[in-house]
């Protein structure tokens, strides 16, 4: 992907030295980096290798064992995110943030209507307006190309492409800054997962979203990463620019990761 111009000289995401054990078992250790505005990071590794709770710990979802998560609120101050009171956590998820889960059914109501689904999060900050609210969800439910017409069913009736189309609308409409995903792709058939890539890229670079894609296929850190991480038994084994890790992966694993998916 062409990296867009950064809007100013500061990290939207610091992580430094991010750790989280379970109990005695590793999570993830050590794990630094920076995320830029308008950057997407992917973090890829085999099951296992630490990609979902670093995505957690990063997300507040889960607390690390040590380590520091700074984010970069809308006023510019750069934030502790464990040090956050409740109501500004949960003001972020709700404005600045989205979160795609693999499973649609984890970031969707299932049983509400596929409108109500995309509404209630412009609700939940603020808007009033059934006309205006109703309106945006069909601009949304648009623009991830789910028919208008099927706005007042309830995703239990849509596949499994439709519903994660509507997890990513739900997320988006509130024009978020930040963006995790959860292996997006990761529950679909091949030609759902590329259509679906494909959508994402168009609105990720159509927003200038960052985001943190946690992913098991390196064709998906490919497609929609700028940089990744490679993750291996909870430690970061290699850094860098995409392309650069996939076309001349210096660590012997990573090495090992990009020929595996060649022979595929
Ligand atoms: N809730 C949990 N309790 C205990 N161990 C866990 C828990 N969640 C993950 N782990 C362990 O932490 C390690 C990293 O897991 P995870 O972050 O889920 O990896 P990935 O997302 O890359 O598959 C694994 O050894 C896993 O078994
Ligand atoms: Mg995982």
């Amino acid at each position: 992907m062409n990296l867009p111009v950064f809007d100013d000289g500061a990290p939207l995401l610091r992580a430094s030295g991010v750790t989280r054990y379970y109990g005695t078992r590793i999570g993830c250790t050590d794990v630094s980096f920076e995320l830029w505005p308008g950057e997407v990071l992917a973090v890829v590794g085999e099951s296992g290798s630490g990609k979902t709770t670093l995505l957690n710990c990063l997300s507040t979802r889960l607390v690390p064992t040590s380590g520091v998560v700074e984010y970069r609120m809308r006023d510019g101050a750069m934030r502790d995110l464990f040090q956050l009171n409740e109501a500004e956590r949960r003001l972020l998820m709700r404005t600045d943030w989205g979160f795609v889960h693999q499973n649609p059914a984890d970031g969707l109501r299932m049983t509400v209507s596929a409108g109500a689904n995309v509404g209630e999060r412009l609700m939940a900050v603020g808007a009033r307006n059934y006309g205006a609210i109703r309106g945006e969800a069909e601009s949304w439910l648009d623009k991830v190309e789910i028919d208008t017409g099927r706005i007042d069913d309830d995703p239990r009736g849509f596949s499994g492409g439709m519903r994660q189309r509507l997890q990513i609308a739900r997320n988006l409409v509130t024009g978020p800054r930040l963006i995790f995903m959860d292996e997006p792709t990761g529950g679909l058939d091949v030609s759902v997962q590329a259509r679906l890539l494909d959508l994402l890229r168009q609105l990720v670079g159509e927003f200038g979203l960052s985001a943190v894609v946690v992913t098991h296929d390196l064709a998906v850190a490919r497609l929609l990463s700028h940089r990744m991480i490679v993750m291996r038994g909870g430690n970061v084994i290699e850094t860098g620019l995409t392309d650069q890790v996939l076309d001349d992966p210096r660590a012997p694993y990573t090495q090992l990761l990009v020929s595996s998916i060649l022979q595929v």
